[in-house]
């Protein structure tokens, strides 16, 4: 085994997180020093993030104080400033053929993935070949669904099978056309020969959404009988559901509840239990008294958890000499966005910077440059080859060069999106960079403020 080796500024934040560690449990350096049996000096140079803190260190701290091993791990950037390239070769060289029914089903390649993000797109090219379209052929080998949503953009002629409410559908895809799956639905994939005697392959882009990291350990550590609370009933109208969520965390009783609402207790009972849907007036009344925001009463809509987008059918737009046509999105997960951007320009202009994370793949048989504007503030250039891919991180200005290049383009938020972004715009912005990475005490010992 290789020795743990730490770039600086993993070390500087691995520091800082430290730092934040003990404000949160409230203990200063000597107060945290003498309880690891340690000195401050010691101490002092792993918050500055001079030496790594060695794992015996950790041990002791989850020890003696409400944390758990990885509070003290950080996310590691393996991005270049801001920017993965993923070479069409690696791309090669990670080919693996898994087997279904004991024959050759799948061929995956990896392609750019980073660690900071949530999704794992995979080149999979089928191994299967249909000459038909049926759902219950024998060639087929289904999934179990899985835990990631997906995303997927076919290349040629592919057939995508799932299941829904237990019927089995098979569509007949071809390049462009694109489709979400929710997280546990089982499918599956073949390919058809075309017209021109090719086969298929297709971009998966499996990621995680809310659920995926914190949010999942802390299902696992409730376990089923105390997660299960957390389901709104979605088979009727959900907001009674969500009502009676915020009633019982407060311990209000339907009377109080109307009494200071200005709505019939019959009303309530019959929106609590879904019979009749809330006005939004109603919902207004309600959310005062529970002191919560209305949109919290507000539930999502409703849709099918497969979307197809067909190619043809698809919502096209022109921006600065790029057409961008949309690809299959669902209404539930707001900062996915998919497009296949078609480029035609020899003309810089930095106007794409986005807040979600990005991963591009060049779908094209030409070359496309991406200039970017790193993190280090510095201008750069890079030559995506046809099947090369790219990750970049949110919020770098970037743009594309190509005399007809098409670039698959999917935009996935990360952990700071939705509530979470609301919550971070109204913290107080004077501790913006403390949040970053805490740099200092909560005080200063000295009395100064
Ligand atoms: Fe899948």
């Amino acid at each position: 085994m290789k020795a743990v080796v730490m770039p600086n500024s993993e070390l500087i934040r691995s520091g800082r997180n430290l730092r934040g560690l003990l404000n949160d449990l409230k203990r200063d350096v000597p107060t945290a020093a003498k309880e690891l049996g340690i000195s401050e000096q010691e101490l002092n140079s792993y918050i500055a993030g001079e030496m790594i803190i060695p794992l015996l260190l950790i041990n002791k701290a989850v020890e003696i104080w409400p944390l758990n091993i990885r509070d003290f791990f950080i996310l590691e950037d393996d991005t270049s400033n801001g920017m993965l390239f993923f070479s069409k070769e690696k791309s090669e060289s990670s080919s693996r053929i898994l087997k279904r029914g004991g024959q050759d089903y799948y061929e995956y390649r990896d392609t750019a993935m980073s660690k900071g993000s949530t999704f794992r797109p995979e080149w999979i090219k089928e191994l299967v070949i249909v000459e038909n379209n049926d759902p219950f052929s024998k060639k087929i080998f289904w999934n179990k669904g899985h835990f990631l949503h997906q995303f997927t953009y076919f290349v040629g002629p592919v057939n995508f099978y799932y299941e829904v409410n237990g019927k089995k559908y098979c569509v007949p895809m071809n390049t462009g056309d694109s489709m979400y799956i929710t997280p546990y639905v089982p499918h599956t994939f073949t390919t058809r020969k075309n017209e021109k005697g090719e086969f298929g392959f297709i971009l998966a882009v499996t990621f995680g959404g809310k659920i995926f990291g914190d949010a999942q350990q802390e299902l696992s550590l409730l376990g089923h009988d105390l997660s299960k609370d957390f389901l709104i009933d979605y088979s009727k109208n959900p907001t009674g559901n969500i009502i009676k969520k915020f009633r019982e965390q407060m311990n209000i009783s339907q009377e109080y509840l109307v009494e200071n609402s200005l709505v019939s207790l019959k009303r309530l009972i019959d929106i609590e239990s879904g019979k009749v849907v809330a006005s939004k007036e109603e919902m207004d009344k309600i959310a005062l008294t529970l002191k919560i925001p209305s949109r919290e009463l507000i539930p999502l809509q409703l849709e099918d958890p497969v979307i197809i987008v067909l190619y043809n059918n698809a919502r096209k737009w022109q921006n600065n000499s790029y057409t961008f046509v949309e690809l299959s999105s669902p209404i539930k997960l707001p900062y996915l966005k998919a497009f296949e951007v078609n480029i035609n320009t020899n003309q810089k202009s930095y106007f794409i910077k986005v807040i979600s994370h990005q991963y591009l793949y060049n779908v094209s048989a030409e070359n496309i440059l991406l200039y970017f504007i790193d993190t280090s503030n510095t201008f750069k250039e890079v030559l995506l080859r046809p099947n090369d891919s790219v990750y970049l991180k949110p919020n770098i200005q970037h743009g594309f060069i190509s005399e007809g290049g098409k670039l698959l383009v999917v935009r996935i938020g990360g952990r700071l999106t939705g509530d979470t972004m609301h919550e971070l715009s109204l913290l107080d912005q004077r501790g913006f960079e403390r949040l970053c990475g805490e740099l200092t005490m909560w005080y200063d010992p000295s009395g100064a403020t």
